[in-house]
């Protein structure tokens, strides 16, 4: 069925945008009658347009004159551009050189707005020449960490840790499939139908996930996880009440003391964050390696290889798996490996790893709670095909890992360590583990939960290994010799 009666079927108010799967009708598409169907095609997306202009939250008094106006002076911009000698690595030239045109343009036409007006418009038009269109301004915002694209009218973002829509929008499907394309084409990707799905990363770091139709049924969708140009530090996370200074204290221990600790968490419970303010912890004068998907980590010491996976390329040759880099950077001397979050099959090598004189490893695993990290950790050596009996993966589990650290975010936005937990063997056929400290909710005010984190009053085995590292904690931290 084509593209149109689909949609005239569906009543033409499906809610959607312009429907059009994808890019829209194809070039040169639709021979006979095409033209036709075309044209109808292009005055209900217009009449849709329209409409979601009109319903469009946040945007007052920005209409369809708003959205006229600015395409059009946009046409002519672009129209009027030497692209040929454009070199947009320039922008401060190119800046310069739109703002003449485009004060050339509104004079010629006569256009008459406030100067506020006129300052967002140039604003808008530039993001949409040289930068990311409409998310440009959140991109630029640095207490914006997520932006979230659900189709082109729906955008939400994350601040403070708190989700709230935000007041911009596309002007339809193919609007943010071109600022999509802008994203990935300079990394050698595409999307398209055929591939609907593709990871990229911005200039500056911040990662990036876009889904379009057919997969996404709410058009076209990005995902940005901004890179923090400062990272979170310990002390930070200590003023955010995600840990106390002892816990802290204590972490250092236990870094520079090898233990192998792996940082468990949902998704944006902060990982990775605190992946990086422990590996912080390892000293100076060992040769760190860090794997990771996509280079988020950032380390102060000197002595540091980081190492970044690698999609398949157009022909799907090249990829280069986090298993891969697992593998190889045991043949890189290291002293430590910290690999950016196990997924799969890497887990086992990973174990095998700290197994085998690489103590002091560290990773992230996406689980909910501590014994939920283990099962996930049983189930991703699985995925590594070696037809292990469970036993012998538990046996490689319960000998390499030391500590899983339990990141969560809280339903007030709050990201707090709930538990540290000490894995320490096998009892029969289970991983024996025991809390050393967990949080403890005391109750809620003005929204935000309150509570500490304290020790359960047992002292972990591996205490010794820290005592032999030269580091003395005394027994209070662990709550032995005070009343709770
Ligand atoms: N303890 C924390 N308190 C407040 N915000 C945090 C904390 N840890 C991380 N964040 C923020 O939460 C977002 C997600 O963090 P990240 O470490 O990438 O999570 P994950 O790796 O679990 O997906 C980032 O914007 C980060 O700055
Ligand atoms: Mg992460």
């Amino acid at each position: 069925m084509s593209l149109l009666r689909r949609i005239d079927k569906g009543g033409g108010n499906t809610g959607g945008d312009s429907g059009s799967a994808g890019r829209g009708p194809e070039p040169g598409g639709g021979a006979a009658g095409g033209e036709t169907e075309e044209s109808k095609l292009a005055a209900m997306r217009q009449r849709r347009q329209a409409l979601a202009e009109q319903q469009r939250p946040g945007t007052p008094g920005k209409g369809n004159n708003y959205l006229d106006l600015k395409t059009r002076v946009q046409n002519k911009l672009v129209s009027e551009l030497d692209h040929q000698s454009m070199d947009v690595s320039r922008k401060n030239e190119v800046r310069a050189h739109i703002e003449e045109l485009f004060n050339a343009i509104l004079a010629d036409e006569s256009i008459v707005i406030s100067r506020a007006e006129r300052l967002s418009l140039f604003e808008s038009i530039v993001a949409e020449i040289l930068g990311f269109g409409p998310l440009e301004i959140l991109l630029g915002d640095d207490t914006i960490t997520e932006i979230m694209v659900n189709g082109p009218k729906n955008i939400f973002i994350e601040q403070k840790g708190n989700i709230t829509r935000a007041n911009v929008a596309f002007e339809n499907d193919e609007h943010v499939l071109r600022i999509i394309d802008r994203i990935v084409a300079p990394l050698g990707r595409r999307i398209d139908e055929s591939s609907p799905l593709v990871d990229a990363r911005l200039p500056d770091g911040s990662r990036v996930n876009a889904v379009i139709r057919p997969i996404s049924l709410v058009g076209p969708t990005i995902t940005i996880r901004k890179f923090s140009k400062k990272p979170l530090t310990i002390d930070d996370l200590i003023r955010f009440g995600s840990m106390t200074k002892e816990i802290a204290d204590f972490l250092r221990a236990c870094i520079i003391a090898r233990l192998n600790t792996i940082v468990a968490g949902g998704t944006g419970s902060g990982k990775t964050t605190l992946l990086n303010v422990l590996s912080g912890f390892i000293p100076n004068d060992e040769r760190i390696i860090t794997v990771e998907n996509a280079a988020e980590l950032q380390l102060r010491q000197e002595h540091v290889v980081t190492l970044e996976t690698r999609p398949s390329n157009l022909e799907g040759k090249g990829q280069i798996t986090i298993q891969d880099l697992v593998v190889n950077c045991l043949r890189m001397r290291p002293d430590r490996i910290v690999v950016g979050e196990c997924r799969g099959g890497e887990a086992l090598d990973m174990l095998q790893a700290m197994n085998t004189g690489h103590d002091g490893s560290l990773t992230t695993c996406h689980s909910n709670t501590p014994r939920d990290t283990i099962s996930r950790l049983e189930v991703m050596c699985l995925m590594a095909g070696m037809d292990l009996p469970v036993r012998a993966i538990r046996e490689q589990i319960a000998s390499a890992v030391d500590l899983i650290c339990q990141q969560n975010r809280l339903r007030d936005g709050s990201r707090k360590i709930e538990k540290i937990t000490e894995v320490q063997g096998m009892e029969g056929e289970i991983i024996t583990m025991s809390d050393i400290f967990e949080f403890e909710q005391t109750g809620i005010e003005g929204g935000k939960i309150i509570g500490r984190i304290r020790p359960t009053g047992l002292r972990p085995k591996f205490i010794e290994r820290i005592e032999a590292a030269g580091i003395h904690l005394p027994p209070s931290v662990f709550g032995i010799g005070r009343s709770y």
